[in-house]
């Protein structure tokens, strides 16, 4: 089963002194159950085509199939439903409410959402990523940076999303956790979620079933 469907897509940004081609015809497809990484040099498209299967963005042109929904036909409001329901973020920066616990961070999707025993899931979330307990009242300004991303990642994962998508998950870690980091993601995958990965590092790409590699908005055959 297909879970995204790119279809020629274009993306332009229009800036004052011209135009900017960041995606040039991409037709990318993937399966239910991938894990799947994208690499390529830096300006070559990949956080913009992240964003776009995440419908954080739309394309120029091109069609986008998330799931059985040609995104393009979809409202805002539509669209934000189908981003809260269906897919799960993780970023290179991390991207906690500083304000929040560990613990408020993971139940925030799901305040959101309105989901019932949002405490008790996201106790269940953090032990999932293999966080102590008392780390749960912790501020991520009170955890490391290996910690702050297993609670993205719990967090990501709160709404039960079909796809997981990470923005250099591990770019601002150590080689040993961003290992610890990718074990946790292989893990996810293997009960079935399906992931895409942007990462500069061959390491990360190794964990992952296929890689797909942008030069200039295009892939590279
Ligand atoms: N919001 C924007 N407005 C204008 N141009 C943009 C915007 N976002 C990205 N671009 C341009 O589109 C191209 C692709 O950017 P993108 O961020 O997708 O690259 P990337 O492969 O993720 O790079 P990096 O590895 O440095 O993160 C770049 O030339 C970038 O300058
Ligand atoms: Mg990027």
């Amino acid at each position: 089963m297909r879970v995204v469907e790119l279809v020629e897509v274009t993306k332009v940004y229009e800036l004052p002194r011209g135009s900017v081609r960041a995606l040039d015809n991409v037709s990318v497809s993937i399966e239910a159950g991938e894990f799947i990484s994208i690499m390529g040099p830096s300006g070559s498209g990949k956080t913009t085509l992240l964003n776009i299967i995440g419908c954080l963005d739309t394309p120029t042109s091109g069609r986008v199939i998330i799931g059985n929904e040609n995104i393009n036909g979809l409202r805002d409001d539509q669209l934000t439903k189908l981003r809260r329901d269906k897919i799960g973020f993780v970023f290179q920066q991390f991207n906690l409410i500083p304000t929040l616990t560990a613990l408020e961070n993971i139940e925030y999707p799901m305040i959101l959402k309105g989901v019932n025993g949002h405490e008790e899931r996201s106790r269940q979330l953090l032990k999932g990523v293999g966080l102590e307990e008392h780390l749960g009242e912790n501020k991520p300004n009170e955890l490391s940076g290996g910690e702050q991303q297993r609670v993205a990642i719990a967090r990501a994962m709160a709404n039960d999303p079909d796809i997981i998508l990470a923005d250099e998950p591990t770019g601002n870690l150590d080689s040993k956790t961003s290992k610890d980091i990718m074990q946790l993601l292989k893990a996810t995958n293997e009960r079935g979620k399906t992931i895409v990965v942007v990462t500069h590092d061959p390491l990360v790409a190794s964990y992952t079933g296929r890689t797909l590699r942008l030069v200039d908005g295009r892939v590279e055959r």
